[in-house]
């Protein structure tokens, strides 16, 4: 039988989360892809940085959490918002045994992604599961113009409105956070947004 030392464990592993990194900014690269490749820099690399930082912080699985931020959002960028933590799900399944990786663990990320969602409501079980949620939120603080674009190009508003849209965003964000080290992490960035924001 052969015996795996642990170094090479973490070789092989640290090659699946960069081959999963490649695959989903492969995919955002595709003129297929439902939002374009901006979400990629702008809100993946955000989650995945916050959500190693939170994992260290917080004692958790880190490999199944950078995997899990990384492979969040798959299911809307190759079909769209609608249902993506479900399709998100089989997407990360499919991809994960094609990379050999442990069937325990992929449960794992898959049961991040199926509850990363603020807006359905399902019970976050597990620190990994609520790490995801929490980043979610805090990628917000490092995207401000994303959420302008979106208020005055998808959401058609005016300067007064985009900036109040934008200030009660970032409010929920935070307000939703479930661990204080989140809260700890975005604070300066969200006392900032607020100063900024704020109605005159
Ligand atoms: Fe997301």
């Amino acid at each position: 039988m052969i015996k795996w030392g642990r170094k090479v464990r973490i070789k092989m592993n640290e090659n699946i989360i960069e081959k999963i990194r490649q695959f989903v900014e492969e995919e955002s690269k595709k003129p297929t892809a439902k939002y374009g490749y901006e979400p990629y820099l702008f809100h993946l690399i955000p989650v995945r940085n916050y959500a190693v930082k939170l994992a260290k912080k917080l004692g958790a699985d880190v490999e199944v959490v950078e995997i899990a931020a990384l492979l969040h959002d798959i299911g809307s960028i190759i079909y769209g918002r609608e249902n993506h933590h479900v399709t998100g799900a089989e997407i990360t399944e499919k991809k994960l045994k094609e990379l050999g990786y442990p069937q325990e663990k992929i449960e794992r990320v898959k049961s991040c992604i199926l509850n990363h969602r603020g807006s359905v409501n399902n019970h976050k079980a597990t620190v990994e599961e609520q790490i995801i949620a929490d980043t979610d939120s805090l990628s917000h603080f490092d995207n401000l113009s994303g959420l302008f674009k979106a208020a005055f190009i998808y959401e058609n508003l005016n300067q007064q409105e985009a900036m109040t849209n934008v200030l009660s965003k970032l409010k929920r964000s935070f307000e939703k956070l479930s661990f204080q080290e989140s809260r700890e992490i975005i604070k300066p960035r969200y006392d900032a947004a607020i100063s900024l924001l704020k109605e005159k």
